[in-house]
């Protein structure tokens, strides 16, 4: 199939639902760099090289200069918030970034002002704004933020727009009926349905509109048949779910190394402290769990002990997070994990990552907006599985197991865009190097 991209002229707003510590470190980056200082470190779209034909063509241009993205000056940003601060003051309470480096780029952070946010306290206890928009169904709110969505692209003079949730983690919640088909779903936005979830709402809002969502946060949100379905008719891109930063990406780093080795794995115990918001929210327990669903099904993915029972069927595998205010944003992680060699002999791994959670998401954010308007400007309506690498817990088709190895994640995005561009898959076999290839019958 031939891809035909349409040109990413014009500006792109990124509109973005949570203005809190992910979202102001985002912006403040991005406006940053429009400065020429900061660099987009952490940005594979910025700052990654793409190999390009056979190793003896050396071509590795940069992502950016291989596939037409929008180009950092031409974004602008949008978004919601159940608290009033502007961008500026948000960043300020999140304590993310030092002040003189918000200081640099104070006026354009100060002039990003929250929209009243679609919020229930159903799903996010520990949170109490009042930036809430009343309306009296849940449909009536849709439609609230389809207008939200319709003059900021107009006041913004966008030509494309794109959405990336940002906002708290909503409570652990299961399938259930509503969720099943777009019949379904309208029915329970008419009805005001409690099942139905604020970023379900604006998931919906956004695929009406023919804007991309993509989900930061472990919530169902797009990940539900009814709005999978909707995206496909409406050939809008949807992705999701979870920003996969700090100890998951470690894990996704380690995990596969070890079983690529074939060593046994008999325990994996992962505690974590932060004391950002987020942290406050995953302090109430139904917000946690659906955060541990996400961190959970990692290893068990990447390790198979279904088919592998002799090294991995006894795998132990804890996850914990606890709210720990003097932090803040520099979260701590400690992994122990007990791991065995030949004839069985134990050893043990420790891992103590001091990592800084915003610091680690923001890039995500940046190259999921890029990405996600790529796909859309590509005709690729849907799922993108291509780009679970930045997803701790990965939309998939409903058949298909995620792949949570980053390596593999890679080069699933790397021939992703290969594909869409015309260029050859890389196998890395290679032997063509040393002998003649004779091309099967
Ligand atoms: N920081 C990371 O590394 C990381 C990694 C993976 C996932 N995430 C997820 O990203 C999200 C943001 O993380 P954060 O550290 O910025 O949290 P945060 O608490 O600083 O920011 C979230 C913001 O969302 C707002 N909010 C809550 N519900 C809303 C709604 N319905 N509509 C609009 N705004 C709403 C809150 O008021 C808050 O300002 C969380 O869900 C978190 O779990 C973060």
């Amino acid at each position: 199939m031939e891809y035909q991209i349409k040109s990413a002229e014009g500006k792109l707003g990124v509109l973005i639902p949570g203005l809190g510590a992910v979202a102001t470190t985002f912006i403040a980056g991005v406006e940053a760099i429009k400065k020429g200082i900061a660099q987009p470190v952490g940005s594979l779209t910025q700052m990654s090289n793409i190999r390009l034909g056979k190793r003896t063509e050396n071509r590795y241009p940069l992502i950016k200069d291989f596939v037409p993205l929008a180009n950092l000056n031409d974004i602008v940003f949008g978004g919601w918030d159940v608290y009033e601060d502007n961008v500026y003051e948000a960043a300020v309470n999140a304590q993310v970034l030092e002040r003189h480096q918000l200081d640099a780029v104070k006026a354009e952070l100060e002039a990003i002002k929250p929209m009243k946010a679609v919020f229930d306290r159903e799903f996010v206890k520990n949170l109490d704004g009042n930036n809430i928009k009343k309306a009296k169904t849940k449909y009536d709110l849709a439609f609230e933020l389809m207008e939200d969505i319709r003059s900021f692209k107009e006041k913004n003079n966008c030509s494309r727009l794109v959405m990336v949730w940002c906002a708290s983690t909503e409570k652990y919640i299961d399938h259930c009926e509503v969720y099943d088909t777009i019949d379904n779903f309208e029915a329970g936005l008419h009805n005001d349905d409690p099942r139905i979830s604020p970023s379900m709402i604006y998931a919906y809002a956004a695929i009406k509109m023919g804007v991309p969502f993509a989900n930061g946060a472990p919530n169902l949100t797009c990940d539900i048949p009814a709005l999978v379905e909707l995206a496909k008719v409406m050939e809008v891109p949807i992705a999701g779910k979870d920003f996969k930063t700090g100890q998951t990406l470690m894990k996704t780093i380690v995990a596969p190394g070890l079983h690529a080795r074939a060593l046994g794995i008999k325990g994996w115990f992962s505690s974590n402290i932060l004391g950002n918001r987020d942290g406050l929210v995953l302090d109430d327990p139904d917000n946690f769990k659906t955060k541990e669903v996400s961190k959970l099904s990692v290893l068990e993915e990447i390790l198979r002990p279904d088919l592998n029972p002799e090294l991995y069927g006894e795998l132990y595998h804890k996850v914990r997070i606890n709210y720990y205010p003097p932090h803040g944003d520099n979260k701590e992680s400690w992994d122990n994990i007990d791991i065995f060699g030949w004839m069985g002999y134990p050893m043990q791994i420790k891992i103590n990552f001091l990592c800084r959670d915003s610091i680690l998401a923001a890039p995500i954010v940046l190259d999921l907006a890029l990405f996600m308007d790529l796909a859309s400007r590509a005709g690729m309506g849907g799922i993108q599985e291509w780009l679970s690498f930045y997803f701790k817990s990965p939309q998939t088709a409903p058949d298909l197991k995620p792949e949570h190895d980053i390596f593999k994640q890679l080069i699933k995005l790397q021939n992703t865009l290969r594909h869409i561009m015309g260029e050859d898959m890389i196998t890395h076999l290679g032997l063509d190097y040393y002998q003649e290839l004779v091309e099967s019958l």
